[in-house]
């Protein structure tokens, strides 16, 4: 699978707008939505350390408030020497806008390389209240 170089360079320019001042730990996201909005967010951080949002969450959140409703791809930039990959909340998060996760690819990116997965495989039995309604999709 080719690395989807628009959406990921999308979600490096995001991490540049990080608030990270205690971590100094620089993450983007970009989402493309159905319908082809692309959204994206930073870490932002809190001195409180758990009011701290990631990333991924600051970009599924301000699409779907703006009533964006089904994730198609995800990108994920961390600017680190070191692997990327989500954290557990935010695999939650995304998979509530997505009916099927196995048709939803996540690329995670670092300064190493990047790596291709879905987030089925990443996140396999997520916590769903109900079923995805499948006119979502
Ligand atoms: N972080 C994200 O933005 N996304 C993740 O999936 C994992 C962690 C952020 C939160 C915090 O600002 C910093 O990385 C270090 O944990």
């Amino acid at each position: 699978m080719s690395v989807p170089e628009v959406l990921l360079e999308k979600a490096r320019l995001a991490s540049q707008n990080a608030y990270a001042p205690y971590s100094e730990f620089s993450v983007g996201a970009a989402i493309r939505w159905r319908g082809g909005h692309v959204s994206t967010g930073a870490n932002v951080e809190n001195a409180s350390y758990g009011l701290t949002l990631c990333a991924e969450r600051v970009a599924v959140v301000t699409a779907a408030s703006e009533g964006h409703r089904e994730v198609e791809e995800v990108a994920l930039w961390v600017e680190s020497d070191k692997a990327a990959s989500p954290c557990g909340a935010c695999l939650q998060v995304l998979v509530e806008f997505c009916s099927d996760p196995s048709a939803v690819r996540l690329t995670m990116a670092s300064r190493q390389g990047a790596r291709i997965e879905t987030l089925a495989d990443l996140m396999p039995q997520p916590f769903r209240l109900r079923e995805p309604d499948p006119e979502r999709a």
